[in-house]
C-alpha cells in the first residue's frame, strides 16, 4: 500500500517535471530562434557569429526531432505556443514575436533535414521590412523563392478577442455547480437523517463535473471565486471538488482517478455532520474543547464514509487524512503511519485554498485570491508538498480567474483566463462595472508588447467587496 502512494505521486511529478523539461527545451529552441534572426540583421552570410547561432538552433531542433515528425511553434493572441503548450516568453521572444505578427506570421515549423544554409537565408530574407515581405506575396512565397523547404509558415490566426471562452462557457458550468451543490447538499441531509445515500448519483454529477472541466478548466476555476453566504460547508464542498479535479487534470492524472478525486473532495469533509452546526459555523475564536470537536471530523467522516455502499474507498482515506499534514503535524495524529496519499494531499491544498479565499457568513470582507496563493507558497514544505504548490500556482495563476486587478494604465481588469506568465493573465477591462463590458468590453492580453515594451501591467489587485463590484455577474 505504501508502495503504490509512493508510485502514485511519483508518476504525476514524473508527468509534471516530464511537461516543464519539454516546454524549458521549447523555449531555449526559440531563444536561438531569436539570436539567429538577431545576428542576422548584424553580421554578413559567413560570419562565425551568425553560423554559430544557427548552428545551435539546427542542435535542438535536432534533438526536438527525435520524438516526433516535426517542430512546430504557433503565435496566438500574444501567446507562444510549441505544440499544445505554452511557452513563458521574455522581452526577446516578444521582439521576435513582434517582428513575426507584423510580417503575418502565425506560426513556423521545422522539418527534418533542415540545414544551417536554411535557417541563415530564413534570418536573412525575414528580417527584410514587412512591406517588402508583402509585395513579394507574403512570407510563405518568399521562402519558397528562398529554395526553403524544411521550414514552413503557419498563417497569422486572428483570435476573437471580445469575448472571453471563460465567460461564454460560464452559463453552462454555473448550473452545473448549482446542481452539485444540490446533489451535495440531498447527501449531507440523507447521512443526517440515517437515509441511503444515493451514490449513483454523485457518481453521474461528478462525471459531469470532471467531462466539464476537461472542456473548460478556466470557466469551472472561475466560478470557484463566487462565494455563497449562506450554506457554506455545501459550497465548500463543491468548490474543493472543483479545485481537487482541476490540480488531478493539470498532473495529467486518468479521467477514472480523476473522478475519484471529484468524489473525495465532495466528501472529504462530511463527518462535520456529526458536529453541531454552533460549532462548525462558530464566528470568532474556539474554545480548546470546541477545537477538540472540530478536530474529531476527519475520524467520523471516514466512519461515516465507511458504511455508505458503493462509495470509493479513497474518500475514506482522504476525509482521514486532508487535516494531517505533509509534516504530520496535523491531526488525527498517527504515529509513524504511512505517508498522507497524493490524492488527500490534493484535496488538502484544494481545501485551504477554498477554506481562505472563502466568504464566510461572518468575515466583512474574504481574502483575495492573490493573497491565498502567497499563504500556499509560504506554506510549501511543511503542509504541503511543494511541488503540488508549485504545480497549484501554476494552474490557478498568481491572479486566479475572477481576481480584479489594477492596471498600470489606470484601467482596471477582470482576470478571465490564465497565460503562461503568472503575471500576466487576460483580462477584461471594466468600465461601467455593471456587466455590460462582458457583451461589448475588450478582452486584452497583459503579454501585449509594443516594441518590446508590455503594454499593460498589474500593479495591484482590488477587493471587489470594497469597491462594490460584483464579479459574479461577468462570470454567469
Ligand atoms: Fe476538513
Ligand atoms: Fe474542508
Amino acid at each position: 500500500m505504501a508502495e503504490e502512494r509512493r508510485d502514485n505521486l511519483g508518476e504525476a511529478k514524473q508527468s509534471f517535471f516530464a511537461k516543464q523539461q519539454l516546454i524549458n527545451a521549447a523555449r531555449t529552441t526559440f531563444q536561438h530562434l531569436a539570436a539567429v534572426m538577431k545576428n542576422a540583421t548584424l553580421y554578413p552570410e559567413a560570419h562565425p557569429s551568425l553560423l554559430s547561432s544557427a548552428e545551435k538552433l539546427l542542435i535542438k531542433v535536432q534533438e526536438l526531432l527525435v520524438d516526433r515528425k516535426e517542430v512546430s511553434f504557433y503565435l496566438v493572441g500574444g501567446e507562444l505556443f510549441f505544440e499544445t503548450h505554452s511557452v513563458p516568453i521574455d522581452q526577446s521572444l516578444s521582439l521576435l514575436m513582434e517582428q513575426f505578427v507584423s510580417r503575418e506570421i502565425g506560426g513556423i515549423v521545422f522539418k527534418p533535414g533542415l540545414t544551417q544554409t536554411e535557417i541563415i537565408t530564413f534570418a536573412r530574407l525575414m528580417s527584410k521590412e514587412p512591406a517588402f515581405i508583402v509585395s513579394a506575396g507574403g512570407a510563405s512565397a518568399v521562402l519558397a523563392q528562398g529554395n526553403i523547404s524544411h521550414i514552413e509558415l503557419h498563417r497569422a490566426i486572428i483570435v476573437d478577442k471580445k469575448v472571453g471562452s471563460a465567460i461564454k462557457d460560464g452559463k453552462k458550468a454555473s448550473a452545473n455547480f448549482m446542481g452539485a451543490i444540490d446533489t451535495v447538499k440531498g447527501m449531507i441531509h440523507a447521512v443526517h437523517l440515517d437515509k441511503a445515500v444515493n451514490m449513483r448519483k454523485m457518481n453521474t454529477t461528478v462525471q459531469t463535473m470532471v467531462d466539464d472541466i476537461l472542456e473548460n478548466r478556466d470557466a469551472f476555476i472561475g466560478l470557484t471565486s463566487i462565494k455563497m453566504y449562506d450554506e457554506y460547508t455545501f459550497a465548500h464542498s463543491v468548490n474543493t471538488s472543483i479545485l481537487a479535479i482541476s490540480l488531478g487534470t493539470f498532473l495529467s492524472l486518468d479521467k477514472n482517478q480523476v473522478a475519484v478525486l471529484g468524489i473525495a473532495g465532495l466528501l472529504h469533509d462530511i463527518g462535520k455532520v456529526s458536529i453541531p452546526l454552533e460549532i462548525v459555523n462558530k464566528p470568532g475564536k474556539l474554545t480548546d474543547e470546541e477545537w477538540e470537536v472540530i478536530q474529531r471530523h476527519p475520524v467520523e467522516g471516514a466512519l461515516v464514509l465507511s458504511d455508505v455502499p458503493g462509495v470509493t474507498k479513497m474518500a475514506m482515506v482522504t476525509a482521514f487524512e486532508h487535516h494531517q499534514h505533509r509534516d504530520h503535524r496535523g491531526y488525527p495524529q498517527v504515529e509513524g503511519g504511512p505517508r498522507q496519499h497524493l490524492f488527500s494531499q490534493i484535496v488538502a491544498l484544494a481545501d485551504a485554498y477554498e477554506a481562505i479565499t472563502a466568504a464566510r457568513v461572518y468575515y466583512s470582507s474574504r481574502t483575495p485570491p492573490d493573497q491565498a496563493i502567497r499563504i500556499l507558497l509560504k506554506n510549501r514544505g511543511g503542509l504541503f508538498d511543494p511541488i503540488l504548490v508549485k504545480a497549484f500556482v501554476n494552474m490557478i495563476g498568481i491572479f486566479p480567474v475572477g481576481t480584479l486587478v489594477k492596471l498600470d494604465t489606470g484601467e482596471v481588469g477582470l482576470v478571465v483566463h490564465q497565460t503562461r506568465d503568472l503575471l500576466r493573465p487576460r483580462v477584461l477591462l471594466l468600465t461601467k462595472f455593471d456587466g455590460s463590458e462582458k457583451e461589448t468590453g475588450a478582452e486584452v492580453s497583459l503579454l501585449e508588447t509594443v516594441s518590446g515594451q508590455y503594454v499593460r501591467s498589474i500593479v495591484g489587485t482590488i477587493d471587489p467587496n470594497a469597491a462594490n463590484i460584483n464579479v459574479k455577474q461577468y462570470l454567469d
